[in-house]
């Protein structure tokens, strides 16, 4: 399988390019930090693929995402796992903003050239990085919201023609505390690594499912926070 990984240079894209190419992949990953990227493709001992871009730019991602493919020849999958997010309570503006420009703008981005390019090729498989944190908002709000925007809109490309018919995939990878620079703060639990993350993330990809909770007893978690009322949810959140 050829597959794309969008944001590999650390955390849970980075276990997972590794995990993939164990697998036999050919993988194409991206990120900012050059430097990451560069020690990626060597820890990666097979053929890897590098591209680096802020997926905050619409327009630099349009080439850089057209030439990945390209020097690629063909992709079967991209997985759309750049992600941002703060706890500062503060909420300064400037954070806000970038939560809503990787998490929501840059997606969109990705998921928009991913769609286009398997439509046209006829098949194809759409991965997006969601949450737990979808499911319902929370008091960073900016990151709860826009995860709802991610699994919302895998949800809607999931009912579009082509992937109704299965000729196009779309997976919501919806994971709860991985070990990784972003599950920050205090009352984290079931802390899953990245690599056991990778691993499960993989399988999901294999089973072509809808949607995956990582590790799998999140699914439990996010179906009791559906239910709270709120009164009693606005106690636990805070
Ligand atoms: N860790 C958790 O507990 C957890 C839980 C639920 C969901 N998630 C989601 O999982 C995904 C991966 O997060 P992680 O935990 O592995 O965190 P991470 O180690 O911070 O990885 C984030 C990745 O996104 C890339 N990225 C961020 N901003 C970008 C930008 N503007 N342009 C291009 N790439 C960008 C980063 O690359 P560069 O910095 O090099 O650009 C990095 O490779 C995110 O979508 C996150 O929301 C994580």
């Amino acid at each position: 399988m050829n597959i794309i990984i969008i944001g590999a240079t650390s955390g849970i894209g980075r276990a997972l390019a590794k995990e993939l190419a164990s697998s036999g992949s050919l993988v194409g990953v991206t990120g900012r930090r050059l430097e990451l990227l560069e020690s990626l493709q060597q820890e990666i001992s097979s053929p890897c693929y590098t591209s680096q871009f802020d997926v905050s730019n619409v327009e630099q991602s349009v080439s850089a995402f057209n030439e990945l493919v390209s020097a690629m020849g063909t992709v079967d999958a991209v997985v759309i796992n750049a992600g941002f997010g703060s706890i500062d309570e503060k909420l300064p503006l400037s954070q806000e903003m970038q939560t809503v420009s990787v998490n929501v703008a840059g997606f969109t981005t990705i998921a928009n050239l991913a769609y286009k390019y398997f439509q046209e090729q006829g098949s194809g498989h759409i991965i997006g990085i969601s949450s737990v944190a979808a499911v319902r908002g929370g008091p960073f709000m900016s990151y709860n919201a826009s995860k709802a925007y991610v699994s919302s809109y895998l949800e809607g490309l999931a009912c579009r023609k082509e992937c109704r018919s299965g000729a196009i995939t779309v997976t919501d990878v919806r994971p709860g505390f991985v070990d990784t620079p972003m599950a920050q703060g205090e009352g984290v639990f079931w802390v899953a690594s990245p690599e056991k993350a990778a691993k499960q993330i993989y399988a999901a990809i294999r089973k072509k499912k809808r949607i995956v909770y990582i590790t799998k007893r999140w699914r439990l978690i996010a179906a009791i926070i559906k239910l709270l009322p709120f009164c009693l949810y606005k106690r636990i959140i805070s």
